[in-house]
C-alpha cells in the first residue's frame, strides 16, 4: 500500500516537472520568436465571405430586379424549421412570414410573441430593411429571439427576398441603378454619402444624377 503510494506520487512529480520542463522550453522557443509575427494576425477561413462594401458591390434593387424566385424559394429551406409562410399558417419557433415584406418589424403574425429587441426597431420591412436583417439578425437586433447566422451571399438573400415578396405582398420591387452612372454620381459614390449630400443639393449635378 504504502510503496504503490510512493510510485504513484512519485510518478505525479515526475510529470509536473517534465511538464515544467516543456513549458520552460517552449517559451524560450516561442519567446525568441516574438519579433517574427505576421503581419496579419489570425487565419482566414475558407468558405467565410467577406463582405465587400466597396464600389464593386452591387446594389439591392439590381440584385432583386435580377432575382431567381426558384432559387429563393430554395434558400427558405432554411427557414423552415422555425417559419411557416403560407397565408393563416401556424407560427413556429418564427411567426408566419406570409405578406411580411411591407409589413411593420415585429408587428405581424396575429399573436406571436416577439422580443422586445426586435419590437424597438420600428418601421417598417422594406427590402433594405429585410437584406439587413438576413445579413446578420443579431447585428441588426441586438437580442433578437431568432437564432440564425445569416446568409453571407447578396445573391442569396436578393433571391429570398424577391421570393418572400410573392408570397403575399407583391411590393413593387425598387427601380435599379443604372450600370453607366453619370460622373457625378460616381464620384458621390467614391467619396461617400456626405459627397451625394452636396450632388443633391446642387441642381444640375442632381439633375444628371437622376436614374430613369
Ligand atoms: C432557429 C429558428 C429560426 C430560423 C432558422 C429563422 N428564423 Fe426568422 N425568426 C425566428 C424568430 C424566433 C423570430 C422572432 C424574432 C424576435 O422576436 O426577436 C423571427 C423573425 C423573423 C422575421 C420578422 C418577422 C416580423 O413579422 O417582424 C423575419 C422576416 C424572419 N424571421 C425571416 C427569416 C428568414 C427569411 C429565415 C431564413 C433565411 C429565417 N427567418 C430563419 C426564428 C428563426
Amino acid at each position: 500500500m504504502d510503496s504503490r503510494f510512493n510510485t504513484i506520487a512519485g510518478w505525479v512529480l515526475f510529470a509536473g516537472v517534465v511538464g515544467l520542463g516543456l513549458s520552460i522550453v517552449s517559451s524560450m522557443y516561442f519567446g525568441a520568436d516574438k519579433h517574427h509575427r505576421p503581419e496579419t494576425m489570425g487565419y482566414a477561413i475558407e468558405g467565410v465571405e467577406v463582405e465587400s462594401e466597396g464600389s464593386d458591390a452591387v446594389p439591392l434593387a439590381n440584385l432583386l430586379a435580377a432575382a431567381d424566385l426558384a432559387k429563393g424559394e430554395a434558400v427558405f429551406a432554411k427557414c423552415k424549421s422555425c417559419h411557416t409562410i403560407a397565408p393563416g399558417g401556424p407560427n413556429g419557433i418564427g411567426p408566419n412570414l406570409h405578406g411580411v415584406v411591407g409589413e411593420g418589424i415585429g408587428t405581424g403574425a396575429g399573436g406571436f410573441a416577439f422580443s422586445d429587441a426586435l419590437k424597438s426597431v420600428g418601421g417598417t420591412w422594406t427590402f433594405d430593411q429585410l437584406d439587413a436583417w438576413l445579413t446578420s439578425p443579431k447585428a441588426f437586433a441586438s437580442g433578437t429571439k431568432m437564432t440564425f447566422a445569416g446568409l453571407p451571399k447578396p445573391e442569396d438573400r436578393a433571391n429570398l427576398i424577391a421570393w418572400l415578396n410573392t408570397q403575399g405582398s407583391n411590393v413593387p420591387l425598387p427601380a435599379p441603378v443604372a450600370a453607366e452612372e453619370p460622373a457625378a454620381e460616381e464620384e458621390a459614390e467614391a467619396t461617400g454619402e456626405e459627397a451625394a449630400d452636396e450632388v443633391a443639393e446642387e441642381p444640375a449635378a442632381a439633375e444628371d444624377a437622376v436614374v430613369e
